[in-house]
């Protein structure tokens, strides 16, 4: 199946274009901005900026002796390739296709018509001569079309007709059209949108051999990195299940041809470009998407709070007045998929909470799997047992759709690594029949949103016939016999962060410390406070492999405890309950800006709740679980930065055991259908 990514702006473009195409058409002029260092031309066509990557052509034919005056040496035009397959006989066709074209790509334009070039792959139709009216009315110069097609044709006398010698088989959409030793080649064009929420560390695009060119240039119009996005025309003909998905990648994960800098300078300053992909994100390109750039993220995946990042600017949220945090690691992740519309998915990462929190402040939808679902490969570490790898969407049904053609069994991690059982994952409708409503976690902070709550939670009873059970989590945990979760505090304090800073240490930090010092006469490397003094005063008589894989002994039979007595499966449910929490705000606004938090109408993102022996955030890290945040709507606040009523994102988790990611995924689809959960906007407000 294929998902369709563009529909909702069909209806609405469809309406203006009847009437705009249908009067003669004045094209913007073709501006050439600059070169950039790999060869690409930045240009632009009226108010809109794009790229072409002209070192890495899809196809050149050769300049036909009779054009040569037209397309001299160092010429370039932009051209649509249009798939003459779909122009059938009828010129009202043509029309409709570059109305379909327009609604469904927000790359290619008519200011793309200068030059147009009829292509197909499975042999050409006649075209219906009607067809160069149309162009002649879209103001359209010239016309590329197989030699033989082209001699029979009485052309309009505005077009000039270009017959072709050569084959071009190519998807359809903007390309930029350039002479160079005598061949014409057609470079494929992206669009360049500004960051201007500052999310990205840069933007990047695919050469033709698979390796990645970071756009590391600025153009005099952008104050912000410039993010490279494709036509999604190029996906059209494409039946792979992610064509033309646009994502954004944590620069945590290796992309073939880009340092990996895990957000430290010093990182990056003694590592080389990745020689290929993390399967994780390789995976993604097999199926179709396309990444547009490294996106920004606390220090090698830290909890750091906005104020505490000096290596990078902090990224902006939309959301409210704009001054709201992003959290942390995954920040520039839940951020960009808040700001922007041009952006399909955001991968992160999630050790502590580095997806499920930035998805609660953004509004959007982000997801902890359970342990061990992706293969964390290429990917720097924190805790080897308690990486996840996760992805922000703001559609729960693109949401769902990508997480189940991602997640795949060859590349679930090996037991060894997380230390547990085989994972099962089966994707059924074998629902919770619990909910599961923990007093020491819940209600929401503010009074306000807990109504919002209200309605899910009965909503979801009567759509599944769930019963609500009202616990206390500490209270459960301290009551069990089982040894395994005697000390839950200090499995959290203990365990945990053996697991949580041993791996990143040995494989990040100890090196990253070694090669500065044998660099710069012992210093160590320029880094932020988040890691500083704990590598500083690493204590390896403390944390080593020993304590680490007694650290996973325990976490086993913590998790075989959970699975046991706490959510387990029963031959009707995957797992017999849902258990809810916030790992967000409660519908408070927490700030950028520390100080501003220091004010009862307003939190810090991260605090533990008062009465409860572990926060929220750890009982997946701990257990297992798969925990997903949730967008369930919006409260008011006064802001303390622009004085004025703005809007904060409510949001929900939803845990279940270990493997029932597709079980909560297909709960989570039914929800949407009936209209209870819903796409979030981007922007200033989610809903
Ligand atoms: C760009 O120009 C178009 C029309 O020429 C206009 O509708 C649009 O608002 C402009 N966009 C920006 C960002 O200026
Ligand atoms: C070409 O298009 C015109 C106008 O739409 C139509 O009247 C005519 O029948 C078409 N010719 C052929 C051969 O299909
Ligand atoms: C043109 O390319 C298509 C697709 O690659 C191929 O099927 C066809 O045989 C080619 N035609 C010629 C004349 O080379
Ligand atoms: C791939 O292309 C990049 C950029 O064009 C180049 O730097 C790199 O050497 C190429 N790698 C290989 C293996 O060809
Ligand atoms: C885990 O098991 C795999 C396959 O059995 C093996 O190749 C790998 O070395 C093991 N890793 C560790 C950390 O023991
Ligand atoms: C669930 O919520 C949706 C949207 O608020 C509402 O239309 C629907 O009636 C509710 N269903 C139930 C069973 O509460
Ligand atoms: C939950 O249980 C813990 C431990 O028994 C207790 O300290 C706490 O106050 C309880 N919280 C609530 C909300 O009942
Ligand atoms: C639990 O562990 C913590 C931290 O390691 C320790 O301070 C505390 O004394 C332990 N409590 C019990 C009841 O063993
Ligand atoms: C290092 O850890 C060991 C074992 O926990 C402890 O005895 C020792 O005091 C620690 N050293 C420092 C400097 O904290
Ligand atoms: C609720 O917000 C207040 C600040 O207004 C904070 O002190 C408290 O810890 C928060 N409670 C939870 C459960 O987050």
């Amino acid at each position: 199946m294929r998902f369709p990514i563009v529909q909702t702006a069909v209806a609405a473009w469809s309406l203006f274009l009847t009437t705009s195409l249908a009067a003669p058409y004045r094209r913007n002029p073709f501006t050439i901005l600059q070169k950039t260092t790999d060869h690409g031309v930045v240009f632009t066509l009226g108010n809109i900026t794009y790229l072409a990557d002209t070192k890495n052509p899809k196809a050149a034919i050769p300049t036909m002796a009779n054009d040569l005056a037209v397309f001299h040496e160092g010429f370039s035009m932009p051209m649509t390739v249009i798939d003459a397959n779909a122009v059938s006989k009828t010129g009202k066709s043509f029309e409709d296709i570059v109305e379909n074209y327009l609604a469904a790509d927000d790359v290619f334009t008519m200011d793309f018509l200068e030059a147009v070039c009829l292509t197909s792959s499975t042999g050409l139709p006649s075209v219906n001569s009607s067809v160069f009216s149309q162009l002649a009315a879209m103001d359209a110069k010239h016309v590329f079309m197989p030699a033989h097609l082209a001699e029979h044709h009485n052309h309009h006398k505005a077009l000039s007709l270009h017959a072709m010698d050569g084959n071009v088989s190519l998807p359809p959409g903007p390309y930029l059209l350039s002479s160079t030793a005598g061949r014409l080649t057609f470079a494929p064009v992206y669009r360049l949108y500004e960051d201007s929420y500052r999310n990205f560390l840069y933007g990047a695009y695919e050469g033709s051999n698979g390796s990645y060119t970071p756009l590391d240039v600025t153009y005099p119009s952008f104050r912000y990195p410039a993010i490279p996005v494709p036509s999604r025309l190029y996906s059209w003909n494409d039946p792979r299940p992610f064509a033309g998905f646009r994502v954004a990648i944590k620069d945590l994960f290796d992309m073939k041809g880009l340092v990996t800098s895990g957000g430290s300078q010093a990182w990056a300053h003694i590592n080389e470009p990745a020689m290929s992909n993390a399967p994780s994100i390789q995976r993604i390109i097999d199926l179709g998407g396309v990444l547009v750039g490294k996106y920004k993220l606390a220090q090698f995946a830290s909890g750091a709070h906005p104020w505490d990042w000096q290596d990078e600017h902090y990224p902006f949220n939309p959301r409210g007045d704009g001054w709201l945090t992003c959290s942390s690691s995954s920040s520039g992740g839940g951020c960009s998929i808040a700001a922007y519309d041009w952006l399909d998915y955001a991968i992160g990462s999630d050790t502590g909470s580095s997806v499920r929190r930035p998805a609660a402040v953004s509004g959007t939808y982000g997801n902890r799997p359970s342990q061990g679902l992706m293969s964390l490969e290429q990917v720097l570490p924190l805790g080897g047992a308690t990486d996840t790898a996760g992805v922000f969407s703001g559609d729960p049904h693109r949401w769902a759709y990508f997480a189940k053609h991602w997640y795949t069994p060859s590349l679930y991690q090996s037991t060894n690594t997380t230390g547990l059982s085989t994972l099962q994952v089966p994707d059924t409708n074998a629902f919770p029949k619990t909910i599961l409503y923990p007093t020491d976690y819940l209600p929401l902070n503010n009074s306000a949103a807990e109504p919002i709550l209200d309605n899910l939670i009965s909503n979801m009873t009567s759509l599944f016939g769930m019963t609500v059970k009202r616990i206390n989590f500490t209270a459960t945990v301290d009551t069990a016999s089982d040894p395994a979760v005697a000390n839950i505090t200090s499995l959290w304090r203990d365990t945990l962060r053996i697991i949580n800073t041993y791996t990143q240490y040995t494989e990040v930090g100890a090196p990253l410390i070694a090669a500065w010092a044998a660099l710069f006469d012992g210093r160590f490397p320029p880094i932020d406070p988040a890691r500083r003094e704990p590598w500083h005063t690493f204590n390896a008589t403390a944390v080593n492999q020993q304590t680490y894989n007694e650290a996973l002994r325990q976490k086993k039979a913590a998790v075989e405890w959970y699975e046991s007595q706490f959510q387990y499966s029963t031959p009707e449910s995957c797992s017999e309950s849902v258990l809810l929490y916030d790992i967000g705000t409660g519908g408070l606004p927490s700030y950028r800006e520390e100080e501003l938090n220091n004010n009862p109408l307003a939190t810090y993102a991260d605090t533990k709740e008062e009465g409860a022996a572990i926060p929220g955030a750890t009982i997946c890290p701990l257990f297992g679980c798969a925990d997903f945040t949730v967008p369930i709507g919006q409260v008011k606040y006064y802001s303390q930065v622009t004085f004025h009523t703005e809007y904060v994102p409510v949001t929900i988790n939803m845990v279940v055991k270990r493997g029932c990611d597709f079980v909560l995924y297909n709960m989570i689809e039914k929800l949407a259908d009936v209209g209870m959960l819903n796409a979030v906007q981007t922007g200033r407000t989610a809903f």
